[in-house]
């Protein structure tokens, strides 16, 4: 390995001054120099080596010792990364003996699930989707890489990027909502966050936008299972935060294990070299997800393994995760001629780029000076940060904040969850730090009596009933602490029913009766519906899974020394029935409205077939969410004035500026999340009713006045028809100022070609 470092510095001193002022530079240039190491180091290896490169080891994170046989793997040049090594040991024996043993001196990439943190939890993805703040995307995955390159995790298996509009499913936990343009927002965020200044910092891991593609639009919000995608939808929906992610410079890209109109991710060409190489010219690697590679057998889409490996391979798929059919096939097809070893060398190229550019070569040993600095403060403190700006207020009828002497009964299965609190894929996290609300209240001193009620989310004994509701009795205020745990949440984990799960709306009734007001509080790895309880309760704070710091956060919040500042990344349905559900829907020929629909209990008796609105509605629920994406509540209140546009027409490339003004009409300072909505009102395919096209964040005192405005051009306005001509349109568009989705100032401007 020496060899080639030597001669990666030596280019790489060829190309820098004197003064090193283009060191940075001759970093940024090296791309070429480590077009040189790459290929010379292919010229050495043999079909073996490189197909030990493509290979992703699976291991367990709770082996309690190093195999002999992965060693000679190793030794052998036979592994190219290896997932979940644990024991800093175990990294640094195993890292050695690539480095120093195998023919030529490889090092390893060491992988890891680093999802919304590594020791300290940030809320999960969803809940920091609410915050509606990069910084606070930005700052977790950051946190998230100096603690876990600590102890030599160089590559993390996020951001997700799957837009997600049914939260049936349960990995709609990992997702940045239900919003292309947020999501693009929040993961470029993520890439910067894990990726950092640059990418050979020690403290820098590579970043991985999955699951691509379409994982979200699984049929009926089961996980893994079937999706069908016209392309234009593709495009202009779950194709944007890929593209936001890339042209960041995410170093890695991962295959979903859904097929998109029957064609397994994994095994797609048109995904993997037209659209993600030849269209976005994506030079790290790809690699599947777990098995995803011989899950195209189970799929019906490969005869057998050698098939699988066939269709990875000549799709394009760079390094398999976990499964063996490059392993124990490359070599039989590339001799049948059925896969080339040129497309081989592709593969090698792009793993080896990606480790190069991790300076893997130069340094491929965790750095001990970053050695694990777990929980610093300063991290908690921005694990409590985002907890507050991802806390969605959904309902306050005069109850929060409460006043700090208020007497309060703390109950419900969450309020001292401290595994569940966390939230989903929190391997490394640890519950002995995790702030729940009852140690929140106890190191803040509140008046408060706990009693749980119920002993997890699940639970449906009735037993502890009769003490808490004693508990209510004597209180002036119940804060009831409700959700799921995080085992019902994330991965494989879809729910037919998204109700609070157990004896929870039953134990919520009982207290409701003693007459005391109810704070309900909600931890829960996707929107819960509470069209069950919610006349039961005064106020409803929805703080997702808030992760490490969440218990604080909340205490912070529910006595005002901070509002709540999230708002919904995803439409909160009424009912399951209601799903999928998203904002950004087509108007059909048949829109629903307040004039036509009749209840289900309001029709009369043998009414007549035709007396009803023939429209798209559903007669029990109506045709609204609970929450539109976008609602969130705060301690103030906001009055939105003067909509203007700059111009009522603009030609094409020309902007045009929309603004308002937003007055804090409250008696204390608040946060507003001031949101810009279009829609194309006619297009060559029929366009979304709304379109998210902008955001701000701004903080007024009681009485303060502020203009917001947004300036766009018609690039903005640009989608990808029919005729896969991804164009803006000339015509009418309307336009929003709002709080949210659903409400906000309109105005209108004319696109003219
Ligand atoms: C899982 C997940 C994927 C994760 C990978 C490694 O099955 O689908 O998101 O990164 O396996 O743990």
């Amino acid at each position: 390995m020496k060899n080639y470092y030597i001669l990666f510095i030596l280019l790489c001193f060829l190309s820098c001054s004197k003064n090193g002022q283009s060191e940075k530079k001759a970093i940024n240039e090296s791309d070429e120099k480590y077009e040189v190491v790459i290929n010379e180091l292919l010229s050495k290896m043999t079909l073996e080596e490189k197909i030990g490169q493509t290979n992703l080891r699976g291991t367990s994170s709770r082996a309690k010792t190093l195999s002999e046989e992965l060693k000679q793997q190793v030794r052998e040049g036979k592994v190219g990364a290896l997932l979940n090594v644990m024991k800093t040991e175990f990294v640094d024996e195993l890292q050695k003996i690539a480095v120093e043993e195998s023919p030529n001196k490889i090092p390893l990439i060491f992988a890891r699930d680093v999802i919304h943190g590594f020791k300290t939890m940030f809320p999960i993805p969803l809940g920091m989707a609410a915050s509606w703040d990069e910084d606070v995307a930005r700052t977790s995955s950051r946190v998230a890489a100096i603690e876990s390159s600590s102890v030599g995790i160089r590559w993390t298996f996020a951001p997700m990027l799957d837009i997600a509009r049914d939260s049936r499913w349960g990995r709609i936990a990992e997702s940045p909502g239900e919003d292309p343009y947020l999501a693009s927002i929040l993961g470029k965020a993520y890439v910067e966050g894990f990726q950092g200044d640059s990418l050979n910092n020690s403290t820098s891991i590579a970043a991985c936008a999955k699951h691509y593609i379409g994982y979200g639009a699984a049929i009926g919000g089961r996980d893994y299972n079937t999706t069908l995608i016209p392309e234009p939808l593709l495009r202009n929906l779950y194709l944007p935060p890929f593209e936001a992610a890339l042209n960041t410079g995410a170093a890695t890209v991962m295959t979903s294990f859904n097929e998109i109109n029957g064609i397994p991710a994994t095994g797609n060409e048109f995904l993997l070299k037209d659209v993600l190489r030849d269209e976005l010219s994506f030079d790290g690697f790809v690699v599947s997800d777990w098995d995803s590679v011989v899950e195209m057998i189970t799929h019906g889409y490969a005869r057998d393994e050698k098939h699988a490996g066939e269709l990875a391979a000549n799709a394009g798929l760079d390094m398999e995760m976990t499964s063996k059919a490059y392993e124990n096939n490359l070599k039989a097809l590339i001799k049948e001629g059925k896969v080339s070893e040129k497309q081989l060398d592709v593969f090698v190229k792009n793993i080896l780029r990606v480790k190069l550019r991790l300076g893997l070569f130069k340094e491929p040993y965790r750095d001990v000076a970053n050695e694990a600095k777990f929980y610093e403060k300063t991290h908690l403190e921005k694990a409590k940060e985002a907890a507050i700006k991802s806390t969605v207020m959904l309902k306050n009828e005069g109850v929060l904040p409460l006043a700090k002497r208020s007497k309060i009964a703390l109950i419900g299965p969450m309020a001292d969850a401290p595994l569940d609190q966390m939230g989903t894929w929190t391997f490394d996290g640890e519950k002995e730090q995790t702030i729940t609300p009852l140690n929140a209240f106890e190191a803040a001193d509140v008046n408060y009596t706990y009693i749980a009620g119920l002993s997890h989310s699940r639970d449906l004994s009735k037993k502890e009933f009769k003490k808490a509701i004693a508990v209510a009795r004597a209180s002036d205020v119940v804060v009831f602490v409700a959700g799921e745990e995080a085992i019902l949440s994330g991965e494989a984990h879809s729910r037919a029913s998204i109700d609070l799960p157990g004896a929870q709306e039953n134990l919520i009734k009982e207290l409701a009766k003693t007459g005391k007001s109810i704070v309900l509080v909600i931890m829960a790895g996707r929107p819960i519906t509470i069209t069950n309880v919610i006349d039961d309760v005064d106020a409803v704070l929805m703080s997702w899974h808030p992760g490490t710091m969440g218990g604080e956060a909340l205490q912070e919040i529910i006595f005002g020394l901070e509002e709540p500042q999230g708002r919904l990344p995803v439409s909160w349905p009424k009912t399951a029935g209601q799903l999928p559900y998203f904002y950004n829907h087509k108007n059909t020929g048949r829109p629903a409205n307040k004039k036509d629909y009749v209840a289900m209990y309001d029709i009369p008796i043998g009414a007549w077939q035709s007396s009803l609105g023939n429209d798209s509605h559903y007669l029990d629920v109506g045709y609204t969410p609970h929450f539109p994406f976008g609602y969130g509540l705060g301690y103030t209140n906001f009055k939105y004035d003067k909509i203007e546009v700059s111009k009522d027409t603009i030609r094409f490339n020309e902007d045009i500026t929309i603004k308002a003004t937003v007055t804090n009409t409250g008696t204390r300072t608040g946060k507003e999340v001031v949101q810009f909505y279009i829609q194309d009102v006619v297009g060559s395919i029929t366009r979304p009713v709304r379109e998210l096209k902008g955001f701000e964040h701004v903080n007024l005192k009681a009485g303060e006045t502020q203009e917001v405005s947004f300036t766009i051009s018609s690039k903005i306005l640009e989608f990808t028809n029919n005729k896969l001509v991804k164009a803006a349109e000339e015509g009418d568009f309307n336009v929003w100022i709002g709080p949210h989705s659903a409400s906000g100032l309109k105005s209108a401007f004319y696109l003219k070609d």
